[in-house]
């Protein structure tokens, strides 16, 4: 493993390269990143690195997203195969025809999506910043993809309305009340802090929804020490890791999104060698997804 890791420093060096990392991957990727973090802020050091090449160790929407943020630079997927099928839920057509339905309403999506679908869309958001864009941006009607969970979170927060996509992630949306409700019971002293991916029901009963990295400042910023954590367990290695004095329980059976744990060590050291899997999009799409994420970026 050391001789992995000695070789991927190697490689960085000799290629001026960076390494993205979100903060589900497995923990042994998390701990060499140069930049570990949520959508949001991996988007953000995507636009701002001075790197030549940056090998983003996540599923292929925040790849995509990076190489569309800085369209000069060599994007690297270690694992080509790594997707979200939550993004794969809604297709550009799918957006033509609901602005058919829709014309009076701007088109919000989740950056869990295709550069296609950014193409065609008003702003793009993440969890972490969904709530202020939806607020702030200038239409009284909003469509919303592709997660409906997310969507009915932050319509909560507005007197706008929302129109929903059926999309959803499989890793957070088999979060069950129930269980949620029984573990609450077993721990009455912990705070239950879910991802706004979760169903409404367990919404509910949440104490705090946050993105993974409000989940990260959370448990570093306050005085809590007990949580009950409902997103993958990825990020409850990080919590534990980074906060060693304070107790972290998955809300749930733990959560695992496979996509995120494809890629290994060895991966990404084959990525920095053979310079795979590069990022290719249609420039125009590009151009157009861009606009999406430059709207979105106002509103950090
Ligand atoms: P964050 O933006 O909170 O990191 O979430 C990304 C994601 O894919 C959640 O399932
Ligand atoms: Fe997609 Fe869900 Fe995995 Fe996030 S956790 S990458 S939304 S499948």
């Amino acid at each position: 493993m050391n001789e992995i890791i000695d070789r991927i420093n190697t490689l960085k060096k000799e290629k001026n390269a960076v390494l993205l990392v979100h903060n589900y991957q497995r923990s042994e990727v998390q701990e060499i990143a140069d930049i570990l973090g949520d959508s949001l802020e991996l988007s953000r050091k995507a636009r701002e690195t001075k790197a030549d090449l940056i090998v983003f160790c996540g599923v292929r929407f925040m790849a995509e997203t990076a190489k569309i943020l800085s369209p000069d630079k060599k994007v690297l997927l270690p694992v080509k195969n790594a997707g979200c099928p939550m993004a794969d839920m809604v297709t550009r057509e799918d957006v033509l025809e609901l602005r058919k339905e829709h014309p009076a309403a701007k088109v919000v999506c989740y950056v869990n999506s295709s550069a296609d679908v950014k193409a065609e869309c008003d702003v793009c958001c993440t969890s972490a910043n969904a709530k202020k864009v939806v607020e702030n941006i200038d239409a009284d009607e909003i469509v919303f993809v592709p997660d409906r969970n997310l969507g009915h979170y932050v319509s909560r927060f507005t007197k706008k309305k929302v129109i929903l996509f059926n999309g959803h992630c499989y890793v957070h949306n088999k979060v069950k009340s129930d269980e949620v409700a029984r573990m609450k019971a077993e721990h009455p002293d912990f705070v239950l802090v879910s991802h706004p991916e979760c169903p409404p029901e367990v919404i509910d009963l949440s104490d705090y929804v946050e993105s993974t990295s409000g989940m990260l400042r959370l448990a570093r910023d306050s005085d809590i020490d007990k949580f009950l954590i409902a997103t993958e367990i990825g990020l409850i290695e990080r919590l534990k890791r980074e906060n060693p004095s304070k107790t972290f329980y998955s809300a749930v059976s733990p959560l695992v999104c496979f996509n995120m744990k494809k890629t290994t060590l060895g991966d990404v050291m084959s990525a920095l060698e053979n310079e795979e899997y590069a990022i290719e999009l249609d420039p125009e799409v590009m151009q157009r997804a861009a606009g999406s994420l430059d709207e979105m970026l106002k509103y950090i």
